[in-house]
């Protein structure tokens, strides 16, 4: 047999979401792949030809864009971020919504306007986003690049305003910040490499198996 098309997906929140849209398209992962606590990586399935693989959103792209996956699911922030040319982002899946803000404590936010600012100072993952966002407008945003808990960022003196997803709104609340702008609205996409879409034809079946779990039956 062929080797098994691998899949990346996220660990984390868009895992709950993905799985029962993974059994939907037929693949039924293992029990491990949604215990958080198994530090297996690689997962199999109820089909042989397709094996999970779990690992960090921003990870998704990079093995998926190496074709070292086949497919993955992964955020539209994680794509909009990078703009990997090998990678082909076919379907929206409907999972994972959130947005991605721009946030400062509730007391600048009180006298702050945004329309006045030429220069800011944020600390964020997405310095290309952020960076792209803020041009458009002409302001200059100076990024500081930080990989997780960006929330800190201003209590600490490291930046004023952070860059972040926000899904309930519970993480700035309880670290006193207020969102004062939304860059973009996220979901999760089907990614391929464009490669492996040429040279497997297991792949086509499969993501239009993807399509039909996700788009509402034709009238
Ligand atoms: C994300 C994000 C925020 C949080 C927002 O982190 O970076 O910290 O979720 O969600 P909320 O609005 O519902 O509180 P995540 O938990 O995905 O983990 P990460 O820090 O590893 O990115």
């Amino acid at each position: 047999m062929a080797d098994p098309i691998i899949i990346a997906v996220p660990k984390g929140r868009i895992l709950e979401e993905a799985v029962p849209l993974l059994q939907r398209v037929g693949i039924d992962p293992e029990d491990a792949f949604a215990d958080e606590d198994s530090r297996a990586l690689r997962f199999r399935t109820s089909r042989d030809d397709i094996d999970l693989i779990r690992v960090r959103a921003f990870d998704v792209a990079t093995f998926v864009a190496h074709g070292a996956a086949s497919l993955g699911i992964v955020g539209s922030d994680v794509l909009e971020e990078f703009a990997y040319s090998e990678i082909y982002a076919p379907v929206d899946l409907g999972i994972g919504h959130c947005r991605l803000s721009v946030a400062e404590p509730a007391a600048l936010a009180a006298r702050d306007d945004p329309r006045g600012w030429s220069h800011i100072r944020i600390a964020t993952k997405y310095p290309n986003t952020t960076r792209r966002h803020f041009e458009a407008r002409g302001v200059g945003a100076e990024c500081i690049k930080l990989n997780g808990a960006m929330e800190l960022a201003p209590v600490l003196g490291l930046a004023p305003r952070i860059v972040d997803l926000v899904s309930s709104g519970r993480t700035l609340k309880e670290n006193g910040l207020v969102e004062v702008e939304t860059i973009a609205e996220v979901t999760s996409r089907l990614i391929l490499n464009r490669a492996a879409f040429k040279t497997r034809a297991e792949v086509v079946p499969l993501v239009d198996a993807f399509r039909r779990a996700v788009e509402p039956a034709a009238a």
